[in-house]
Formats: structure tokens, C-alpha cells, sequence
């Protein structure tokens, strides 16, 4: 087949970034390799947004004076896989381009995913740990009181395997405030630092959920509507002291974030009496993985949220996990943190109802 008949199009995997020297950059995200390019190659790749032949690319782009000259190009650039090349009676699928029916890509990978993958897999860059670790303690100066919680070391707990099999995403819960021991043997059980690894300098902790490198950036904030014994409003857990920190009242502005956080996203019709904001503090985890750092907290996150939904159903609290997740984060009371802190994800917490409102469960066919 002539050459000039192929379609040419830009692999949507390719992002354009800026080089150290200031020149355009082209990573493939998806295979990982970067090109350096020449600004008259960006704007042969603008024009090619959908697919088109050497003949019709060279009507739209001025860089070359003949069409063969833009076939070659082309053509190294397809070897590259900087472009996509198909026949234009082909079955739609490109060369080299991993293309299914689900369109550019295949897969339903953004290159934005593509690329926090391929980062995330080859570990943290080469100057990652220099400096001070930042530490594993997060304070509010501005909290108000400190409020000590029960350990909930007489609050009884079941066998693991019962808990296992019980643990269920609860969207409806009683209209009682949630009693304070519970909340306290809950944070006690999922989130409460036991000790420090050495060397102390490098700031990582042992907790009851495991974190990469023990650097534990996540932040529990408890939003308490309806806690007994606790003033309603939003509430920093100080892992260290096992103190609730109060940092302020409950407002519309705290309502508003329950109702966008978890009532609306669990499809809840009315909100939970607690719920959980949790926070990653993430220079703690980036000092030392950087390149790799946010893959990390998301894990960290689903262990966490593990830990607190089995730790819930053994406490007898009825639990809603939430993994959508604020960019960039609006709860009122972080609000001078902002730069520092990013929401991972919720939780609503309050007392099951009788018999417990889980959604049914067909058995598996034999
Ligand atoms: C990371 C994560 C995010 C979730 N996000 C939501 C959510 O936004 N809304 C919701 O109603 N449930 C959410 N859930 C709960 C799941 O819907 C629930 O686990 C799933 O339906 C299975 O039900 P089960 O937990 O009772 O086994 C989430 C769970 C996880 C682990």
C-alpha cells in the first residue's frame, strides 16, 4: 500500500511538559519515555487530533515544503510511538497503540493515571529523604480543649473471623447519638500510635493499621453532630495523647461538608450522627518516597479504612466508607492548612439500626 495512505494520528497517551533548559518535553505515559521536541514538532502534533493522511497533515501544517517530508516524519514519529499509524480501511485498530473499543488508550486510563503509575513504580527519586523528616505528630495550635477518651480496653471485642463475616457498609443508622467510649475504643483500636521504630529522628511510628515506611501521614478528624458527651462540631484526633482537639462548633458550614462528603455520595437520607474526615499530611510520607509518595497515602488510605470498618463492626457501630475525596479540600476547620493537608476519603459512623439496614445479599448459585 502507498505509504501516504496510512492515517496518522497523536497517541493520546503523549502530555507535553517543559524541559530543565525551558524546551518542550513529550512523555508517553503509558510506556514512560520522554522526547525532547522541537517547538515546530508540538505544532505537527496540534494539528493531528484525529486521524489524517501525510497529504492532508501537510495542507494544515507549514513546517515542510513537501508532503514526503511529512510522511517521514510522520513515520518516525509512529516508530516512536509518538503517533498512532492505521490504514484507513483497517479495522480502526492503530499500530502500537494498544487500541480497543474503548476508544484512545483502550484501557480508560487518563495519561495523567498513566503517568502517577509509572512514577509510583519506579520508587522515589534520587533525592528523596534530604533534610529533616517532618514530624509524626500534627498539631492545631488554635484547638480548643483537649478532651481525654476512654481506652476501651473493657469495651469487649469478638473473634476476628466474626468480625470478618459481619463487617458490612451500613447507610442508615439509628436516631441515637453515638455513646463517647465507643468512639474513643474505636479510635484507640484503629488509630492510636503505640510507639516510635528507631531511630526517632526519622519521625515513623507504630500504629494498629500499617503504613509504607511507618510514616503514618493520615490525619483523623471526627465531625461529631450527635456524639454523647461531646460538644457537636469538628474534633482533630491526637494519635499521640489519644485526646479529641476541638476546633470548632458545629456550624451550617460543618453540615454542608457531611451532607457533600458522605450523605449525598452514600445516597443517605439523612446524615450520620459521626463521620470521619480523613486527611493526609503528606510531606510526612513524600519526604521519603518522593516520586511515589501519593500511590503510597491512597494505600495507606485503604489500609486505614480497613482497619476502621472492621474495628466499627466489632465495635457494634454501624459504618459507611467514602472514597471521594475534596481537591482541594474545603473543610472550614483546615482551612489554614490547606497547603500542607489533602482529604483522602470519610466515614460515617452512628448506631446500627434493628435489624440492620445493609443492603440485601443474594447467596451464590450452586
Ligand atoms: C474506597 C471505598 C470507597 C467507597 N465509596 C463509597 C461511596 O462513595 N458511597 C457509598 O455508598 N459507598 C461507598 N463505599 C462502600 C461500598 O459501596 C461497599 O463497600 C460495597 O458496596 C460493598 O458492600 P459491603 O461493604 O457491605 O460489603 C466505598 C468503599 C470503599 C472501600
Amino acid at each position: 500500500m502507498d505509504g501516504h495512505q496510512y492515517l496518522y494520528r497523536r497517541n493520546p497517551d503523549v502530555l507535553l511538559e517543559w524541559g530543565e533548559g525551558g524546551g518542550p518535553v513529550l512523555v508517553d505515559c503509558r510506556r514512560w519515555r520522554k522526547f525532547s521536541a522541537k517547538p515546530a514538532l508540538v505544532g505537527l502534533l496540534h494539528q493531528l487530533d484525529r486521524p489524517q493522511t501525510a497529504d492532508e497533515l501537510h495542507g494544515r501544517w507549514g513546517g515542510a515544503d513537501h508532503a514526503d517530508e511529512v510522511h517521514k516524519i510522520l513515520e518516525r514519529l509512529a516508530a516512536a510511538g509518538i503517533v498512532h499509524r492505521s490504514a484507513p480501511d483497517g479495522d480502526g485498530r492503530a499500530d502500537g497503540g494498544g487500541e480497543t473499543e474503548n476508544g484512545p488508550g483502550g484501557d480508560g486510563w487518563t495519561p495523567y493515571e498513566l503517568a502517577v503509575h509509572a512514577q509510583a513504580g519506579r520508587g522515589p527519586v534520587p533525592h528523596a529523604r534530604r533534610g529533616t523528616p517532618p514530624p509524626a505528630r500534627f498539631h492545631h495550635p488554635e484547638a480548643g480543649d483537649a478532651i481525654a477518651l476512654p481506652d476501651g480496653d473493657d469495651v469487649p471485642s469478638r473473634p476476628l473471623a466474626r468480625v470478618l463475616a459481619e463487617r458490612r457498609s451500613v447507610r442508615a443508622f439509628a436516631p441515637a447519638p453515638v455513646p463517647l467510649p465507643l468512639i474513643g475504643a474505636f479510635l484507640d483500636r484503629t488509630a492510636r500510635v503505640r510507639g516510635h521504630f528507631p531511630p526517632r529522628a526519622y519521625e515513623q511510628t507504630q500504629r494498629p493499621a500499617p503504613s509504607g515506611g511507618g510514616r503514618h501521614s493520615l490525619e483523623v478528624y471526627l465531625l461529631a453532630r450527635e456524639v454523647a458527651g461531646l460538644a457537636p462540631g469538628a474534633y482533630h484526633y491526637d494519635p499521640f495523647q489519644h485526646t479529641l482537639h476541638r476546633l470548632c462548633p458545629w456550624t451550617d458550614g460543618l453540615a454542608a461538608l457531611q451532607q457533600r462528603t458522605v450523605t449525598d455520595l452514600a445516597l443517605m437520607d439523612s446524615p450520620p450522627p459521626a463521620g470521619l474526615y480523613l486527611a493526609s499530611c503528606t510531606g510526612r510520607t513524600s519526604w521519603k518516597y518522593e516520586g511515589m509518595a501519593l500511590s503510597l497515602i491512597y494505600r495507606d488510605t485503604g489500609c486505614l479504612m480497613q482497619t476502621m470498618s472492621l474495628a466499627a463492626t466489632d465495635l457494634g457501630l454501624a459504618s459507611c466508607l467514602v472514597g471521594m475525596m475534596e481537591t482541594p479540600l474545603t473543610a472550614p476547620f483546615l482551612a489554614p492548612y490547606r497547603d500542607r493537608l489533602i482529604h483522602v476519603g470519610s466515614m460515617a459512623l452512628g448506631l446500627p439500626t434493628d435489624p440492620l439496614a445493609a443492603p440485601a445479599v443474594e447467596p451464590l448459585g450452586g
